[in-house]
């Protein structure tokens, strides 16, 4: 069994497993949902930080998926791990030079990104991957007519007043929530569709599914990168995801507090 057709075991809302998956004709999404598809064709997906913890769950779920996908690492000694991993293309290049992020986009109907800074980066940079990267993505996203972005950013961005949970993690990596917080404003300012993801504490082993809520709700707790990685692909193909900025975490205590929406990811 892969990862994309596995049931949720904590899902928003209580509610029935929000893991859905669609077979490749569409069988199980209503006319209206197919034609509504996020309103355009997604065939060439760019997925940044491919090579991450969440990047490669990402590129597995996408694998599953009626698109092509091209992947994203500055070191081209991980394009063959990129490949067994299901990209069609593998993109060299650093997010921090505009005209890598350009090359990137060139002919994609949508991007993913799932950048980050290491931890000896946060304090000693002064501009991070996760804004001035995922910026010049915008940028150049929007300079190509790519019609969707989708970005993994973090609770606390924006200045939401959030959790606790999230005051902690503006406090512990304030450069880097700052940093996504200039990148989310990028991608709402861009004329794109757009869906933001706000995980908590993010683990990389552990029961996929979590509860998903409009920003600012005050979510906190932890998540597992394969179920973030699940939403970031299934946003593509779910309409009611377009344009809205969510907080992910799998705390069983916040179950109530989650937006229902049907996730769909097709095969
Ligand atoms: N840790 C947490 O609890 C937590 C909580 C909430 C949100 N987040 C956020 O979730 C995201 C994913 O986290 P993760 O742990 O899965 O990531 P990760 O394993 O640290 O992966 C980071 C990725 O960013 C890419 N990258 C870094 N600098 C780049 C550059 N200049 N140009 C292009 N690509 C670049 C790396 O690619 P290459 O090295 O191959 O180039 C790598 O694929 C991050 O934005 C993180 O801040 C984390």
């Amino acid at each position: 069994m892969t990862d994309s057709n596995r049931s949720a075991t904590v899902v928003a809302d209580g509610r029935p497993p929000t893991l859905t998956t669609l077979a490749a004709d569409g069988a199980g999404m209503t006319p209206s949902g197919a034609a509504a598809n996020r309103g355009d064709h997604i065939e060439r997906v760019l997925v940044a930080g491919a090579t991450g913890k969440t990047g490669r769950r990402l590129v597995a779920h996408l694998a599953d998926a009626p698109v092509a996908i091209r992947a994203m690492t500055r070191s081209r000694s991980k394009i063959p791990a990129l490949e067994s991993l299901g990209a069609n293309e593998v993109t060299v290049g650093d997010l921090m030079d505009p005209d890598d992020a350009a090359h990137a986009v060139t002919d994609v109907d949508a991007v993913l990104t799932c950048v980050g800074s290491t931890p000896l980066q946060v304090y000693r940079s002064d501009e991070h991957v996760d804004g001035r990267g995922n910026r010049h993505l915008v940028e150049a996203a929007e300079a190509a007519a790519v019609s969707t972005v989708v970005m993994q950013s973090s609770l606390g961005a924006c200045g939401d007043r959030g959790s606790l949970q999230a005051r902690f993690f503006r406090r512990l990596v304030g450069p880097v929530v700052a940093a996504k917080s200039r990148a989310e404003r990028a991608i709402r300012d861009a004329e794109l569709r757009y869906t933001i993801f706000r995980p908590g504490l993010l683990l990389s082993y552990g029961p996929d599914g979590g509860t998903v809520a409009e920003a600012g709700t005050g979510l906190w707790g932890a998540v597992t990168r394969g179920y973030v990685a699940w939403l970031m692909a299934a946003s593509l193909f779910t309409p009611a995801a377009t344009d809205r900025t969510f907080e992910v975490a799998g705390n069983p205590l916040q179950r109530g507090a989650g937006t229902a929406i049907d996730w769909r990811l097709p095969r």
